[in-house]
């Protein structure tokens, strides 16, 4: 079963639980990290403590905050993670085949929940290419 690992801050953790059964009945193991209420918080805790697993497990995972914006932000200060911000399916479908991202974050007050569930299932399932892709991902970290 895979693993996908799931956090957000007050602002997305309806849709988090929305995402966390969908997840359960496609068949994944969703593993939440918090938080867990719609109590104030913030939210590079949750975006820490899941970038921290995904990157010692070699999984995947989910960011949901308000825009979608501060979880992007602090995900990628992780060198490990390719964190996107998605929109759109098209957005899911390249972050996937052309940046190999293994974080999609998530705005609840910008996605409502049918594509936000669109945008997800299309993440899961779209491969990475490779190739010249991953050249360009050798150079991310690489400084001039
Ligand atoms: C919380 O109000 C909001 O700032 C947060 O959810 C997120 O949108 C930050 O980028």
């Amino acid at each position: 079963m895979q693993r996908i690992h799931l956090a957000s801050d007050h602002a997305g953790f309806n849709l988090k639980e929305i995402l966390a059964r969908h997840l359960s009945t496609l068949g994944y193991e969703a593993v939440d990290d918090g938080t867990h209420s719609t109590a104030s918080c913030d939210y590079p805790v949750f975006a820490h403590r899941l970038c921290q697993a995904v990157a010692a497990e070699g999984t995947s995972g989910i960011l949901i905050c308000g825009t979608g914006l501060g979880m992007s932000i602090a995900a990628n200060r992780h060198t490990e993670i390719r964190a996107a911000l998605c929109t759109t399916e098209l957005h899911a479908r390249m972050s996937r085949c052309h940046n190999n991202a293994n974080v999609l974050c998530l705005g609840a007050r910008v996605t409502g929940v049918e594509l936000a569930l669109a945008i997800v299932e299309t993440f899961l399932a779209t491969p990475f290419e490779g190739g010249r892709h991953q050249r360009r991902l050798d150079l991310l970290s690489v400084r001039a």
